[in-house]
């Protein structure tokens, strides 16, 4: 397992231990980050206890179930409960991953969730994304074209649509880029490794004419080259996904593209 960083507010106190719930034979230990940057405080960790006989079976219920049945001040992402709009990613018991579908199962002893490492945070289990959109927003995450606009429509075998298997599946989540050591040190100017699996996504696009601009736009000591190829990011992802032999694709085509 890797042993991740704590987010960037993250002198932590001891919490509200809240009472179990009466009856409930079947209880599991809840720890979760709590950080409300109006009041004042440290951060905290509030410890719960949830009945998960009547809980459903993945962590994003076990927060559902304690927003709505014991405290409602609780704050987090979600939205599909599916695994596709990438909101619930969050730091669970060490892992980064999407709450949605990761199971209470996989979780030995108490569970315990923070923030995604190394980012602001908003409030809670909610971390500051602004910075990494603007970064996703940089790499030009659309179709370039130079030619006139087709008629119907911009054609793709299937051979080169199977390209981008493995790269538009990304959820967006941010598991990768904070699970990132070269990320935490140097988010500021390395683009870390989301970013930089849709830039190739883009860059290997068959449709595509701007490959020289995006080429460009990467050639630079800390966009592409700060990654080290510590592997994180592909352990990370909740899809599945390899960004680290994407960047490492994109550092191939700069050396192609020089010789
Ligand atoms: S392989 Fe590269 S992008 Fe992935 S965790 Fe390592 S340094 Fe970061
Ligand atoms: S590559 Fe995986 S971990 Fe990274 S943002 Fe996309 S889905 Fe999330
Ligand atoms: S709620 Fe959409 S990915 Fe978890």
């Amino acid at each position: 397992m890797v042993e991740l960083a704590l987010p960037k507010n993250s002198r932590i106190t001891t919490g509200k231990t809240w009472p179990k719930p009466e009856g409930a034979t079947n209880l599991r230990t809840v720890q979760i980050y709590r950080w409300n940057p109006d009041d004042g405080k440290n951060p905290s960790v509030d410890t719960y206890f949830v009945d998960m006989d009547t809980c459903g079976p993945m962590i994003l219920d076990v927060l559902i179930k304690i927003k709505n049945e014991m405290d409602p001040t609780l704050a987090f992402r979600r939205s599909c409960r599916e695994g596709i709009c990438g909101s619930c990613a969050m730091n669970i018991d060490g892992i980064n991953t999407l709450a949605c579908i990761y199971g209470t199962d996989e979780v030995k002893g108490d569970i315990k969730i923070y923030p995604l490492p190394h980012m602001p945070v908003v409030r809670d289990l909610i971390p500051d994304l602004t910075h990494f959109y603007a970064q996703h927003a940089s790499i030009m995450p659309w179709l370039e074209t130079k030619t006139n606009t087709p008629a119907k429509e911009w054609k793709q075998s299937i051979e080169d649509r199977e390209k981008l298997d493995g790269l538009y599946e990304c959820v967006m989540c941010a598991c990768c880029s904070t699970s990132c050591p070269s990320y935490w040190w140097n988010g500021d100017r390395y683009l870390g490794p989301a970013a930089l699996l849709h830039a190739y996504r883009w860059l290997i696009d068959s449709r595509d004419e701007a490959t020289g601009e995006r080429l460009d736009n990467l050639e630079d000591p800390f966009k592409l080259y700060r990654c080290h190829t510590i592997m994180n990011c592909a352990k990370t992802c909740p899809k599945g996904l390899n960004p680290a032999k994407a960047i490492a694709s994109i550092k191939k085509m700069m050396v192609d593209r020089a010789y």
